[in-house]
Order: structure tokens, then sequence, then C-alpha cells
């Protein structure tokens, strides 16, 4: 008999890229293939992502499509997992008829069981979540490359009163620091060059008494040639020892994504994000002590309940007290069984446009002025391949997370280090020329 041939499509965070290759890991293990595009898959899954509608409609936009191909091809299993699985539960299969499976976050190692049940006829459903689950012992499938990510967690207990994901990834639960240290020894074997650890809160990690603090010395002992970088923290128990941590490995990326949210404290406190702006403001200024040339990205969401243009104002004094290096900048939605949903959503929906252009202008302007500062240094860039542009042009990112644009050279190939005079910048981007292939991996170019 033929494998079955499995694709999944991956939306939302980092988290869920990760879950797909646990996901085709388990599957892989358990006699089915990878298909190379929907049309030739028996089984598609969507990976989905619940944390604002505008999320969950693109899933539903998607369904539609499947289900031109479905009628086609009505013996195609069509499956949904990740968070809109969990928090939709089987009613995602009574309203889309083309639904066969919903698998929730917790619930992958049963995926094969699961889809038995739908070969004998059922649907295949499996959206308990579990206190323990952290798919320690199974390896991920991945295709070759540079770049990795580990979920080293899973859940959350920040209960931030907008946020759908301590709903649909359950309580926090850690992995242990010697699998993940392990998998990170897999991948330096096989070339791998960065890792990037994942967690909703990585500042709360625990195995056993070792910190995440502890979890990152670990894992950049590894391989000194490798980068490691990790996502995210909350500003509420960002450690001395992790800065200090950082700032002592040279592989340790310098740089924090450190989601500040808003810039207003009567709103922080209706998030119930448990920092003020004035701690969240003295924990950047002391990690550009510790960690000279650090460098920051934030999340915003602008227009939560009760925000008024005085509170609005507030994070557009945030951005400009930090300059964040880059913003990912959200209007807010309202999402069913957070506490927020029971505040009324009242900043109007171009009022949260007219603020959130507001603040993304801002951003490309601190963005571009950081990078006009960088015109005339050298940075180290790990080479990733060809520009996307053209194969003229080689590719790659500082160790703070910018994009590097380069002549191609023979000698350069993908996963070395070069140094790059900058002479050119973008808000997005930096180009230059190459004065040195590196021999040895170090953050910065001297
Ligand atoms: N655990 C991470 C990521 C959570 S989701 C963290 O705490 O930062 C990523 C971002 O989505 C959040 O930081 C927040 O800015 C945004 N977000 C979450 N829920 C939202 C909602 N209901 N509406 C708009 N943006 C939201
Ligand atoms: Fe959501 Fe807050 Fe947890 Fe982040 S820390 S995942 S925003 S509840
Ligand atoms: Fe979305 Fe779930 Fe990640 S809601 S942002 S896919 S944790």
């Amino acid at each position: 008999m033929n494998k079955k041939q499995v694709y999944i499509e991956t939306y939302g965070c980092q988290m869920n890229v990760a879950d797909s290759e646990l996901v085709l890991g388990i599957l892989n293990k358990n006699g089915y293939g990878l298909a190379e595009d929907v049309h030739s898959a028996d089984v598609v899954f969507l990976n989905t992502c619940s944390v604002r509608d505008n999320a969950e409609q693109r899933i539903y936009g998607r369904l539609g499509n499947l289900k031109t191909i479905k009628d086609k091809k009505p013996e195609m299993v069509v499956g949904i997992l990740g968070c809109m699985a969990e928090r939709l539960k089987t009613n995602l299969i009574e309203e889309k008829k083309l639904v066969d499976m919903v698998v929730g976050p917790d619930e992958y190692r049963r995926l094969p069981e699961l889809l038995d049940v739908v070969y004998s006829g059922g649907k295949g459903i499996g959206v308990k979540l579990s206190r323990t689950e952290t798919y320690d012992d199974i390896m991920p499938y991945r295709e070759d490359g540079l770049q990795a990510w580990i979920s080293v967690m899973r859940g959350c207990d920040k209960f931030c009163t907008y946020c759908v994901v301590p709903f649909t990834r359950g309580r926090e639960r850690s992995r242990s620091l010697e699998s993940v240290v392990k998998e990170v020894e897999h991948l330096s074997v096989k070339g791998f060059k960065e890792v990037s650890l994942l967690g909703q809160n990585v500042n709360s990690y625990n195995d056993k008494g070792s910190d995440f603090a502890d979890l990152l010395a670990a894992v950049a002992a590894v391989d000194r040639s490798m980068r490691v970088r990790f996502t995210t923290s909350h500003p509420q128990d960002l450690s001395d020892k992790l800065l200090y941590t950082i700032a002592e490995n040279d592989n340790l990326c310098n740089y924090i994504h450190l989601p500040v949210q808003s810039g207003s404290n009567r709103i922080l406190e209706l998030m119930n994000r448990t920092y003020t702006v004035e701690h969240y403001l003295d924990l950047i200024d002391k990690a550009r002590r510790i960690i000279p040339g650090v460098s920051f990205s934030t999340d915003i969401i602008t227009g939560f309940p009760t925000e008024t243009l005085e509170d609005h104002l507030m994070t557009v004094d945030v951005m400009e007290k930090v300059r964040y290096d880059g913003a990912y900048m959200f209007k807010y939605s309202p999402r069913e069984g957070t506490k927020a949903f029971r505040m009324e959503d009242d900043v109007d929906d171009k009022e949260k446009t007219k603020r959130l252009q507001q603040i993304i202008d801002l951003q490309q302007r601190i963005s571009l002025e950081l990078n006009n500062a960088l015109i005339g240094s050298t940075e180290r860039i790990l080479v990733e391949g060809f520009s996307r542009k053209s194969d003229k042009f080689m590719a790659g990112r500082t160790d703070t997370n910018k994009v590097a644009i380069f002549p191609a050279h023979e000698d350069i190939s993908e996963g070395d280090y070069v140094d790059v005079k900058i002479d050119r910048v973008t808000s997005a981007t930096l180009f230059g020329e190459v004065v040195n292939i590196a021999e040895k991996y170090r953050a910065s170019a001297v």
C-alpha cells in the first residue's frame, strides 16, 4: 500500500512553526509521507492561530478554498490543528462540514490514532489540554537548513486580560534542560548555525531548579559557532542573571524582544501586565548598561478598551524613549472568554486605525534613524543565502537581527560569517560590502 501523504499549512506564531515540525515528526514515524502541496496530499492540516479575529478569518477563507478541492477529491482528509482547534473545538466540525479532525496543541501524539478514526468513518477529535505534555522525547521533522525553532516551554499562566493564549495552550510547563541541549547538539552536528528558543514567557522557565539563564548558558556552550536567540520575555520577570548571561556569552544574541503593549500605567493595569512603565524603562536602561549595544523589539496593542488619546500619546512617548529596533503593532481585537471581552470595545475602528498608523510611521522613522547611525560601521553577518531579489546579492542578519544585503562572491556561502561595512540603509535593511570572511564566530566585527 502506498504511504498516505500529509501536507501542513502553518499560521500564527513561531510556536506553531515548531509544532508543525513536531506533528510531521510524529506522523512520519507512524508511516505517513510528506506531500509537496495540497493537491498531492491525502491529508491536509491547517495549524491555526486565534490571537486576533483576522487570524481566524484567514482560516475560514482558506477552508473555503479547500472545499473546492475536496469537492473534487472527497477522500482528502481536512484537519484543524492548533489554537483555533482548541478554542472552537467540535463547533468547527459542526459548522464546517468539510472538517474531519480538530486537534489542539496538547493532543498531537494522538494524531495517528485520530487519523485511523477518520479512515474508519468517524471524526478525529482531540482537544484536551495537558498540564504535563512537553513532547520532550519527540524528534521534530526538519528540513536541513541554518536556523531552527525549539519550543522549550508550552502554555502560559500570565492571563493578560486581552489574550486567548492561556485558553488555547493551557498551563505553563517546561521541557527538560537535558532534552533541549540534546536537540541542539543534534542540530549542531547537522550544520545548523542558529537556534531560537521559544516560549510565551521564557523567563519563567524552570526545570528541576534550572532557570532560563541556566538553559541559555547550557545551549550556548553546545557550539560556540552557533547563534542562540530566544523569545518572548515578559518585562515583569526578566532577571539580572539573564542579562549577565547574555553579556557573558558571545553567541547569545544581543537582541531582546520585550513587549510593552502600552505606555499607560492605567491601561497596563487593565491588561493585567503586572509592571509599570517606570519599571519597564528602568529594565531597558539596566539591560543597556549590562549588555552594551543590545537592541530591543516590542509588541504594542492599540485601542484597548477605554484607551484615550492621552494613553495613546504615552505609548508614543515610550517608543520615543526606548527607540526600538523593531515593533509588531496590532489593533485590539476582543477575544471571547478573556477578561477584556467583558469590557466594552469602545475605541472605534477608525480611531484604532488612526492610532495604529501613527505608531507604525513613528517606528519606521526610528528604525531608519537607528540604521542610518550604522553607516560606516562594520557588522558581523551570518550568511543565510541569496537575496530574494537577485542572486548577484546575498543576505544575512546581524546579531541584533537586522537584515543585511551584500554582493555575492564565490568564496562566500550559506552558513559563513562575514564582516560587512555598511554604506546604505533603509528602515528595514542594511546594504554594504564584505570586508572580511570571518574565520571564527564572534558576536560583532572588530
Ligand atoms: N507571549 C507573547 C506573545 C503573545 S501573542 C507575549 O506575551 O508577548 C503576540 C502578541 O499579540 C502580544 O504580545 C500582543 O501584542 C498581541 N495580542 C495578543 N492578544 C491580542 C488581542 N486580543 N488583540 C490584539 N493584539 C493581541
Ligand atoms: Fe498572552 Fe500575556 Fe501569556 Fe503573552 S504573556 S501569551 S500576551 S497571556
Ligand atoms: Fe496564535 Fe496560538 Fe501562537 S493563538 S500567536 S498560534 S500561541
